[in-house]
């Protein structure tokens, strides 16, 4: 019986032998292994032989079995360790798709700016810029909006402190772009065409249609002979490029002390069915001009400004301005 079970574990280091010389693979290797090793592989069931053979033949079945197993084992080992180890699949799979990575997208404030500024660029304006403390001499004085003037209060102010401020001056945050179109004026003869973007600040408390600090862009063109005729056209053009071929626009009549005559700009939105406000604008005052030491018997202009927060809502029909500035992602990323 001995003999037997020997020969059958002759045959079996044979078979195994002549299968391990073909395996080219870890997973070949796994394979071989399960198949001589695992629980109910080949090989372990010959340990249960050792219960049923004579007690005197015992140990030499039991070293014979230590041997064998040593001998699987380490030349299971020994392919092992040249394949490396056991894969499920091909390692690297090429037809899978990318990783998606999360695109930021811009600012919908930036965006509404960017659209704008190349309506007006290729109308041939260039972009202007200017400081956010302001003096009141450019911020008011300048643009015929005197000291106790009563349009003072159509702002209300952000006034700084500046214990270094000569006497009679004051400081202010800007409460509008109007500053930029009294420095070009000052450092440029027309023919002037420029818009000035920016931040603006007013005392406002922040609520759906409020911010105390918002964009605005500004608008300047002067040369002899500019009419109303040409604000209204250029504007026309920029309301349509901007909303759209079939918007219907009205110039309503207004007041502003550094135009006259001044208008405000509406479009209709058919949606909520009422006129919406985009933008204020006149000719320039030859009022403003005198001061700035423009000939206002030679040159005429026109000028227009406007807030951004409320270009970009009325575009995109977002309702409350706190949106913009709230940076809340799954806000932004709609842009
Ligand atoms: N500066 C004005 C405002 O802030 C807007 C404006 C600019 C109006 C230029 C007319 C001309 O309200």
């Amino acid at each position: 019986m001995i003999e037997a079970i020997l020969n059958e574990l002759e045959a079996l280091k044979h078979k195994f032998d002549e299968q391990i010389v073909a395996v080219n693979s870890a997973n070949a290797v796994e394979a071989l292994r399960i198949q001589y090793l695992a629980r109910k592989g080949e090989f372990p069931q010959y340990f249960k032989k050792l219960g049923e053979v004579p007690a005197e033949v015992r140990p030499q079945l039991g070293q014979k079995l230590n041997e064998l197993r040593d001998y699987l084992e380490a030349a299971l080992n020994a392919k092992k360790e040249l394949f490396g180890q056991v894969t499920r699949g091909p390692k690297v799979d090429l037809t899978l798709s990318g990783i998606p990575r999360r695109l930021g997208t811009r600012h919908p404030l930036l965006k509404t700016l960017d659209e704008i500024k190349s309506i007006f660029i290729a109308m041939g304006f260039s972009v202007e810029s200017g400081p956010l403390a302001e003096n009141d001499y450019y911020n008011f004085e300048a643009l015929n909006i005197p000291r106790n003037h009563p349009s003072r209060d159509m702002q209300d102010t952000l006034y700084l402190s500046d214990p270094m401020r000569e006497e009679g001056e004051t400081y202010l945050l800007r409460t509008h772009t109007s500053p930029v179109q009294v420095r070009t004026m000052l450092k440029q003869k027309p023919p002037i065409r420029i818009i000035a973007p920016g931040r603006v600040f007013r005392k406002d408390n922040l609520d759906a249609t409020h911010s105390p600090v918002f964009h605005q862009i500004e608008g300047l063109y002067v040369d002899e002979g500019v009419t109303m005729g040409d604000l209204k056209g250029v504007l026309l053009a920029y309301a349509r490029k901007l909303l759209g071929r079939d918007i219907k626009v009205r110039f309503r009549p207004s007041y502003f002390p550094f135009t006259e005559p001044s208008a405000e700009l509406d479009v209709w939105f058919p949606a909520k069915n009422r006129w919406m406000e985009l933008l204020g604008c006149g000719m320039v005052n030859p009022a403003v001009f005198d001061m700035l030491g423009i000939d206002s018997e030679k040159y005429t202009g026109f000028a227009f400004g406007m807030g951004i927060e409320r270009v970009a809502m009325t575009k995109y029909a977002i309702d409350d301005i706190r949106y913009f500035y709230d940076n809340d992602v799954r806000f932004l990323q709609q842009f």
